[in-house]
């Protein structure tokens, strides 16, 4: 997806050019994938851009890096404020938004003590992830040939650049057999999440998605719809998940900050019935949620001036 530049990014303080924001070729993340990132939105509101459970993102940025042993040079609450002004600094009523914490230039080899840790943080414009009509028509989904990478190996819990390199492989595999998109199996062969979602499948009255003992990431969307969920009256529920699960599922949707809510209309070629009710309206109080307009989760955004 092409992205639109916007005037300014925020490297290690303040904010500099949008081409300004440069880094070295030998900068130690660009080698080894060790960096740790999040991605945020900012909706248009009553009330300005609010951006959306900004302070738990950051707060998931810290934690990603603790798994990584990545000190962050800056704390939660600096993080935040920055983020705030590279917002304001777009003038855009919404926008997404891109923190990256990232070992720098100086050092190269695989002990990352001595590195330095680098923070940035880009916002531009970005529209629906899965395609404008995702919500309505569905998208189509392919179970992936790649596992997801596991506990042992590279830990889910962490959003680490390199883990991406997993979900890029069965993207591309995905997009290229005509899908829209991929789901990932855990070494155990349940499902996991997609390659930048999580996964909610109703079987009667449940409504399950897999956690991250499954080798899903903790999403922060999927926190808020399992309480959007809850609060709409459905049994939203963490379990595990098979595949022939998803095969007869009543209904079926992804979430994401990228994607939001988006509904799925079959799974390797298997009809699944879409949108179904309980993921318009759960949709729906999203798409009200993430714009300030529903009281009790008012606090959920977070607003920039
Ligand atoms: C692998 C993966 N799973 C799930 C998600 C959804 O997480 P969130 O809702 O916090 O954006 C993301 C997006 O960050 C992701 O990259």
């Amino acid at each position: 997806m092409p992205i639109t530049p916007t005037p300014k990014i925020w490297m290690n303080g303040s904010l500099v050019d949008w081409d300004q924001a440069n880094i070295h070729v030998l900068t130690h993340t660009l080698h080894y994938g060790m960096g740790v990132f999040e991605g945020i939105r900012a909706y248009e509101t009553a009330d300005g851009p609010g951006i959306f459970r900004l302070t738990e993102h950051i707060e998931r940025l810290f934690r990603s890096a603790a798994i990584l042993m990545m000190e962050i040079p800056y704390t939660v609450q600096e993080i935040v404020e920055a983020t705030k002004e590279t917002v304001a600094s777009t003038g855009l009523p919404g926008c997404y938004i891109r923190p990256i914490a990232y070992y720098g230039y100086g050092e190269m080899g695989l002990n990352t003590l001595p590195c330095s840790v680098d923070v940035a943080i880009a916002c531009w414009p970005w529209g629906a992830y899965l395609g404008d009509d995702a919500v309505t028509k569905g998208v189509r989904m392919k179970i992936s040939s790649w596992t997801r990478h596991d506990h042992n190996t590279m830990p889910p819990a962490s959003k680490t650049t390199g883990n991406y390199v997993n979900s890029s492989l069965a993207k591309v595999e995905a997009l290229k057999a005509g899908y829209d998109e991929a789901i990932m199996l855990n070494q155990q062969g349940l499902v996991s999440e997609c390659t930048g979602e999580n996964i909610f499948v109703a079987r009667g009255p449940a409504l399950i998605t897999p956690p991250l003992s499954a080798g899903a990431l903790e999403g922060i969307t999927q926190h808020s719809v399992m309480t959007i969920a809850r609060d709409l009256g459905f049994d939203a529920r963490f379990g595990e998940l098979t595949r022939s699960d998803l095969y007869v599922a009543d209904e079926m949707f992804v979430c994401g900050t990228a994607a939001e809510v988006s509904a799925v209309n079959s799974v390797d070629d298997r009809d699944i019935p879409c949108p179904g009710p309980m993921t318009t309206s759960i949709a729906q109080e999203y798409a009200r949620t993430v714009r300030g307009e529903v009281d009790r989760y008012k606090e959920w955004c977070e607003h920039v001036g």
